[in-house]
């Protein structure tokens, strides 16, 4: 029944050793300042030695206003050695590393610093309402998102992205605003 569970299988250029992947999990290991930390790695480590090929490293901000503390980000390049240091220790045991690039939306309210970026007016009670995002910011945050991508796929680095549910929600949301153009995801994929 599970006789292709643990045979390699090719994903376009991306070789999995198995077919067993970790689902992206916000675990709280990273630092303060988003970034990686020895703890995370060392959790990342024993998942590829415990027998997981492909390890959906969790929600990773994209956008320096919307990233709560204690999540990973690549919204800027400061982060590209912590996060090469966790993708080489994956790749050190055979596995493979993928990226949920992430705006945070309701998610980030841990971190009262954090913006709640959401692409519509959003009632909460019959008092309060969080207002969705306005129209300039949106090419902001698509840019942010194509630049968090470059950061995740430049050779120094070599992984890659997964564009998860969060981000395809936020994205096709965007597209409730008429003066959105849709990110061309297949390019960044
Ligand atoms: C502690 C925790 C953190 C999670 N963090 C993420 C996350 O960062 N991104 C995401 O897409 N899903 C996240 N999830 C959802 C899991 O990926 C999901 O639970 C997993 O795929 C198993 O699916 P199931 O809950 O439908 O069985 C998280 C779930 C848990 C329990």
């Amino acid at each position: 029944m599970f006789e292709k569970l643990f045979s390699p299988i090719k994903i376009k250029d991306m070789e999995l050793k198995n077919r067993i992947i970790l689902p992206a999990m916000g675990t709280k290991f990273s630092g303060d300042g988003s970034e990686v930390t020895d703890k995370l790695i060392d959790y990342h480590v024993a998942r590829v030695k415990g027998g997981s090929g492909l390890n959906i490293v969790e929600v990773t901000s994209v956008y320096t206003p919307a990233a709560p503390k204690r999540f990973l980000s690549l919204s800027e390049d400061e982060y590209i050695p912590g996060m090469k240091r966790l993708t080489d220790a994956i790749h050190a045991e055979g596995g493979k590393a993928g990226v949920q690039l992430w705006l945070g939306a309701l998610a980030v309210s841990s971190d009262r610093a954090a913006q709640i970026i959401i692409p519509s007016d959003m009632p909460i009670s019959a008092e309060i309402t969080i207002p969705g995002m306005p129209k300039e910011l949106i090419p902001v945050v698509v840019d942010a998102y194509g630049k968090a991508a470059n950061r995740a796929v430049q050779p120094a680095w070599s992984n890659h992205i997964f564009i998860h549910n969060p981000i395809l929600f936020n994205l096709l949301n965007c597209t409730r605003h008429k003066a959105f153009s849709p990110l061309p995801i297949s390019q960044i994929n």
